[in-house]
């Protein structure tokens, strides 16, 4: 199902809130072409433009955390890993059967569902983090 952008997804960050909108919009794009039944090829550059960028949104946000100490840095880490190899695994799934009904259960299950959770709950945990350094000024 399409993720609706809303004010709770929204983690006071400016540049990572965008950056999250981006993806958002490509999760949203790649299921709407996927129900439209749209070509392969199409729905192929849009999964991989997100398995793209959300390398470069996690080193992003690593560099962010880094730099401000945040205290849970290796454990957020291991998140992202975890997603980056189910981002993977998506990708030879759908190598190999193109956007089928498993896929597309699979996808929102493991891409849709995921990423929803992880902003709400571990990027606002770190950004919560930051906020309060700088109240603290
Ligand atoms: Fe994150």
């Amino acid at each position: 199902m399409a993720i609706k952008w809303r004010k709770e997804l929204e983690i006071g960050i400016d540049v990572i809130d965008n950056q999250h909108k981006e993806l958002v919009d490509a999760i949203n794009k790649l299921l709407e072409a996927s129900a439209a039944g749209r070509a392969k090829e199409e729905i192929g550059s849009t999964l991989n433009f997100l398995s793209d960028y959300v390398i470069t949104h996690f080193n992003f946000e690593q560099e962010y955390q880094k730099r401000h100490n945040y205290p849970k840095y290796a454990e957020h880490l291991k998140l992202h890993q975890f997603f980056l190899q189910e981002v993977q695994e998506m990708k030879r799934q759908f190598e190999q059967d193109g956007a089928s009904l498993p896929f597309i259960i699979q996808f929102n299950k493991r891409i849709v569902d995921w990423f929803v959770n992880h902003i709400s709950k571990a990027d606002k945990d770190y950004a919560e983090y930051v906020h309060s350094l700088k109240g603290a000024k």
